[in-house]
């Protein structure tokens, strides 16, 4: 058991910016960090982290607390996992009571295979460092490929002895199960009790998970030549832990240089990794010789989405590759490509050449994704008509998964001319795959039927209550004015209040508090919404700027304020009578947020369903006026897309008038 006083010195000093920035991109806004939220997909961060209350919230999902509720949400730990990662994080003593023997195997699977693969990576590096034999030829052979010792220290690099269960005996006598031992991977049974080590006589590159702890190995063979019989490189197996489809090497070490940087290169090997490392790049990680999995692919889209997939000059896996990478166009992330020269790999490259080197040659080589696909599969098909119409139709498909317009179109031009076709036949293609699948989606969507927790959520998605007609009259007609002077009149009428919005989740209650203002700020702010009326716009950058100079009396202030249409907007939004909506009684909307006086709790879900009426609105605007512009100059399919975006936003809008019995599909 951890003590209290302990647990409270935890949570005193884990900051919740440095906890959370672990894994998601921050932003600093106002007092606040913003980033897009691990939890749910999202394009939008509406996710946003308080120092000053070690809280995090995301607006989107609705998940939040402190930092061990993070930990134990991101890294599925339990409590006491949470507790112990941060505890190590910030290098507190957790004075634990010693685990016997007996206790060891107590401890739930999990906890036992982290525990064993990190005991036995403290195995391999102290037999890499103090034994002679690992001295000898482990050490011996990271030294020729050139590593340093504080490379080795940093990867925790190993050695297994060439005895056939040394480790097996040693985690034995150490206390763990032979069963254990087998389930994690390092120790395999055979027949009569006979047990030998997966790894002997390799040199060992411990694999990390995201947040640091050891999953697996991988180990290597000593010779430089690989002779028939042996496989260069073994692996652990999939183990309770281990998943490898959901691994990165190098992550843990990569993750803050990644995010720093805003890219992440992705190698094939250990070694790549570790040498590009060496010279000073440090935002490397390697799928392992894999190609790239959906997994993979959103570890590093925490981070960044830039990502460059640097190739070995002569690589025979380059085609396989290149099948998975639509798999990465497709979670809008940019990828670029670079080829090495002949002979080389980032291991071989980046001995022979300095970090700037290296960057200099991958900033002048690499291209985009869908370019550098063309140039190497357009070599086959020179002469041959139908595999090259086959061709065009596969670079299409990959360029259709783009989704923003402008990247599209870029791409477009540039498969035209390489593919030395006309940009309009190529545009057509695109959009017809598009078009096909968007209907294709829906239609399957169609069939499919929602689950009950699944209608719910949409309907929280997509709810608006917008500003209440009185109970008998009929529903008023909306406009994009009214909805922002509902949000200025909520902002000057109840702004400084604070509200706790409360999130019911696995039986456990999360409370988030924030000032009305704040949270209005930040809800537009994250979806980079201004109002469109100039006045209104103008008033909403008036009462922020007196926000941030006095906490009390903004009104008052901007009551008196010099201009006199603030001061007359000020008065006039004062008078409008802000009261909740009927629609409320019905429990068909879920609700999750309440006033801190219980009384105003339905006002505050009207606040939040105003924001997103406004959104809803805007986007479909945005749609509209991108169809206007692009009705003359682009095709006929272009414009099938755009009108089956904005079908979906009316459909959306239609719910909520059912729902709510207001009128606004005019907009
Ligand atoms: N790999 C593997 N099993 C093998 C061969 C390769 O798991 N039998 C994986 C390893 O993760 C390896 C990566 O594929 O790092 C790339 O393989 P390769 O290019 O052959 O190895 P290098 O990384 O170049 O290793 P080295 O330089 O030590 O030869
Ligand atoms: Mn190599």
């Amino acid at each position: 058991m951890i003590k209290r006083e302990i647990v409270e010195d935890i949570l005193n000093t884990a900051r919740i910016e440095e906890v959370v920035g672990d894994f998601v991109r921050l932003t600093k806004r106002g007092v606040n960090y913003v980033g897009t939220c691990p939890f749910h997909n999202e394009k939008t961060p509406s996710f946003v982290v308080s120092s000053v209350k070690g809280m995090f919230k995301c607006f989107g999902c609705g998940v939040g607390g402190d930092s061990v509720k993070f930990i134990m949400e991101h890294e599925k730990y339990s409590y006491l996992e949470a507790l112990r990662y941060l505890a190590n994080k910030y290098n507190i003593e957790l004075h634990e009571e010693k685990q016997t023997p007996a206790q060891i195997k107590e401890l739930n699977e999990k906890e036992t295979l982290y525990t064993i693969s990190a005991y036995a990576k403290d195995c391999f590096s102290t037999n890499l460092r103090e034994t002679e034999e690992g001295k000898s030829l482990g050490l011996t052979y990271f030294k020729e490929r050139g590593f340093s010792i504080k490379t080795i220290e940093k990867f925790q690099l190993g050695y297994a002895s060439q005895e056939r269960d040394a480790f097996t005996k040693q985690a034995l006598k150490k206390g763990y199960s032979i069963e254990n031992l087998e389930k994690s991977g390092l120790t395999i049974v055979k027949e009569n009790n006979y047990y030998i080590d997966r790894f002997q006589g390799r040199v060992i590159f411990p694999i990390h998970n995201f947040s640091g702890r050891v999953i697996g190995f991988g180990g290597r063979i000593l010779s430089a030549i690989q002779t028939t019989h042996t496989a260069k490189y073994i692996n652990s197996p999939e183990t309770g832990i281990y998943h490898k489809s959901d691994v990165l090497y190098g992550l843990f070490v990569a993750k803050t240089a990644i995010n720093k940087e805003d890219k992440c290169f992705l190698v094939e090997g250990y070694t790549d990794v570790i040498s590009l490392y060496q010279t000073g790049i440090e935002n490397v990680v390697a799928s392992s010789g894999t190609s790239l999995t959906v997994g993979q692919i959103k570890l590093i889209r925490r981070l960044t989405k830039n990502i460059t997939i640097i190739y070995d000059g002569d690589s025979a896996g380059i085609k396989a590759a290149l099948r998975g990478i639509s798999l990465i166009l497709k979670e809008e992330m940019n990828v670029r490509v670079v080829l090495l020269p002949e002979g080389e790999d980032p291991d071989s490259f980046a001995r022979k050449n300095t970090a700037d080197e290296c960057l200099t040659y991958i900033k002048e080589q690499e291209e985009s994704f869908i370019q550098f696909k063309t140039k190497l599969l357009l070599k086959d098909v020179e002469n041959d008509p139908i595999k090259k119409a086959q061709l065009i139709n596969d670079i299409a498909t990959d360029i259709s998964l783009i989704k923003d317009l402008t990247m599209r179109s870029i791409f477009i031009q540039e498969c035209s001319k390489l593919l030395n076709i006309a940009e309009d036949p190529l545009v057509k293609i695109v959009n017809k795959i598009r078009v096909k699948k968007l209907y294709d989606d829906a239609r399957s969507r169609e069939n499919e039927q929602p689950s009950a927790e699944e209608e719910k959520q949409t309907l929280l998605e997509a709810t608006v209550l917008p500003i209440i007609p009185p109970i008998n009259l009929p529903p008023q007609p909306l406009s994009l004015e009214n909805v922002e002077r509902v949000i200025l009149s909520v902002l000057v009428n109840r702004g400084e209040k604070t509200v706790c919005i409360c999130n019911k989740e696995n039986e456990q209650e999360n409370e988030f508090i924030i000032r009305l203002d704040q949270f209005i700020f930040d809800d537009l702010h994250n979806d980079n919404i201004i109002f469109e009326n100039k006045l209104y716009r103008k008033f909403f950058d008036v009462y922020a700027d007196v926000a941030e100079k006095q906490q009390k009396d903004i009104a008052a202030v901007l009551r008196r304020h010099e201009n006199e249409e603030i001061r007359n907007l000020c008065m006039e939004l004062e008078e409008i009578p802000l009261e909740a909506s009927p629609a409320w009684g019905s429990d068909r909307i879920k609700s999750y947020i309440r006033y801190i006086d219980n009384d105003d709790s339905k006002l505050l879900e009207d606040v939040i369903r105003t924001l997103q009426m406004l959104k809803l609105i805007i986007l479909k605007r945005i749609r509209k006026k991108k169809q206007e512009e692009l009705k003359q100059p682009l095709s006929e399919d272009d414009e099938l897309i755009l009108l089956y975006e904005i079908k979906q936003l009316d459909e959306k809008i239609a719910e909520i008038e059912k729902v709510l019995g207001v009128v606004c599909r005019q907009l």
